[in-house]
């Protein structure tokens, strides 16, 4: 029979990469919850209209990218390509905005994107980010982008560099957008496909092509900075003054135009050259007007997302954490007893795993060994007449018959060694 396989650009998360997973997951949660966020789901799935609307229909992930179907209702339903129009619709629809001032939310899922598979880029991936409702102050720009560094610092992920750059308000983005066609125009020949198409929709993403002969163009091309009001100039050096004093090393990168249209201020990146192509981690920034074209409403926000599995492909020391015990019985008559001390030992928080079925010894060290325990209770007639334990140290070589009492002290001190 032929075996039905995963779709294409879809991975199943198990073994030492679901640890890696459920790591990341609890360390953003730690962080974050730090910093006043509480966790919040929406539906993987949305009115398509809602990520038109949101992320803008000259976007690559619009235009290509979005996994759209028509349900049995007839509704035109998309899931989510990414999860901050998502939030910004639970924002307004549930009032949100009348009962707290500030709503600092966090949120880890699966998004979907029909992109080119290949190494740290999936159609169904997850991302873990964060979305800041009703606070404009430049603090909260340097504080967001100060928090996600500090997030992958904990994970122990080294060698990353902090891009910013502040985009602009539409206004001063139209003035930037004429200048920047004033430059591309008369080189339009030398650029690549994608980039003489997108000239006329979205000439900013031609700012951040990869092609080689279109970086060359762009070196040169008038920055974006130049073309922000004094308002924007303020908030964007103030962004960076903040960033001084929450001690983060940034780079300025005027081509950091990011893909998606509802940026409005700050826009920023870490990146990594350990990833070859896929080289950003997280990415986020301000945006200001993304509540007005959703919902009418004049508040200001800003938020970031990272790729999870990017930043599992960054967690080079990791260690897979084994159970901690395996307990061996032999003997039918013991069994009820080896089950007792399998549950007195997971009350207290150590991770222990029992045999099921009847076993020689060479088979239970067997597969105490495959496991990769560090301890392993063995306990036998002899033993529970005398109310005893056999307790093996892996690690070590050792073995001692002890009281069940001594061994439990002897665990418990060396859960954490
Ligand atoms: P984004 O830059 O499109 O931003 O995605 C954020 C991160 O998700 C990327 O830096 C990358 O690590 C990961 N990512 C994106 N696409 C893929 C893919 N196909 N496979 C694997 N990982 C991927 C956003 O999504 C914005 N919503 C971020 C944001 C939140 N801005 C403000 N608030």
């Amino acid at each position: 029979m032929k075996i039905i396989k995963a779709i294409r650009g879809t991975k199943d998360i198990y073994g030492e990469e679901s640890e890696k997973f459920t790591y990341v997951s609890k360390i953003a949660q730690e962080i974050f919850e730090t910093y006043g966020y509480s966790y919040i789901k929406t539906p993987i799935f949305e009115d398509t209209e809602l990520f038109k609307r949101g992320i803008g229909e000259g976007t690559d992930v619009v235009e290509k990218e979005m996994y759209t179907f028509l349900d049995k209702g007839e509704r035109s339903i998309t899931l989510r390509p990414e999860n901050t129009a998502s939030i910004v619709r639970a924002y307004l629809e549930n009032g949100i905005y009348a009962k707290e001032d500030i709503s600092r939310f966090y949120y880890n899922g699966s998004m979907f994107r029909y992109e080119r598979p290949q190494a740290g880029r999936q159609r169904e991936f997850n991302q873990i980010g964060v979305e800041v409702l009703g606070e404009s102050s430049p603090i909260l720009d340097a504080e967001v982008i100060a928090m996600s560094y500090d997030f992958l610092s904990k994970l122990g992920i080294s060698d990353l560099e902090v891009k910013i750059n502040s985009v602009g308000c539409n206004e001063s983005r139209e003035n930037y957008r004429n200048t920047l066609l004033n430059y591309l125009e008369p080189q339009k020949e030398n650029l690549c496909e994608d980039c003489r198409n997108r000239i006329d929709k979205n000439p900013l993403r031609v700012l951040d092509c990869k092609n080689d002969k279109c970086k060359e163009i762009v070196k040169n091309a008038p920055s974006i900075i130049d073309s922000l009001d004094k308002d924007e100039k303020e908030h964007y050096e103030n962004v960076k003054k903040y960033l001084n004093l929450f001690n983060i090393s940034y780079i300025e990168d005027s081509r950091l135009v990011r893909g998606l249209d509802y940026y409005s201020s700050t826009v920023y990146e870490i990146v990594t050259n350990k990833l070859g192509a896929q080289g950003a981690v997280l990415g986020g920034g301000r945006y200001d007007s993304l509540l007005k074209q959703l919902g009418d409403k004049d508040i200001p926000a800003v938020g970031f997302a990272s790729g999870v599995e990017r930043i599992m492909m960054l967690l080079d020391d990791f260690q897979k954490s084994n159970p901690f015990i395996y307990i061996a019985w032999i003997g039918e008559n013991v069994k009820e007893e080896a089950i007792k001390i399998s549950q007195i030992l997971r009350n207290i928080g150590l991770k222990t795993c029992i045999e099921y079925n009847e076993r020689g010894m060479k088979s239970h060290m067997k597969k105490a060994n495959k496991l990769g325990v560090k301890y392993c209770i063995i306990i036998g007639e002899d033993e529970v007449s005398k109310n005893t334990i056999i307790l093996k140290d892996f690690e070590n070589r050792t073995q001692e018959e002890l009281s069940f009492t001594t061994a439990l002290e002897i665990l418990k001190d060396s859960r954490f060694l």
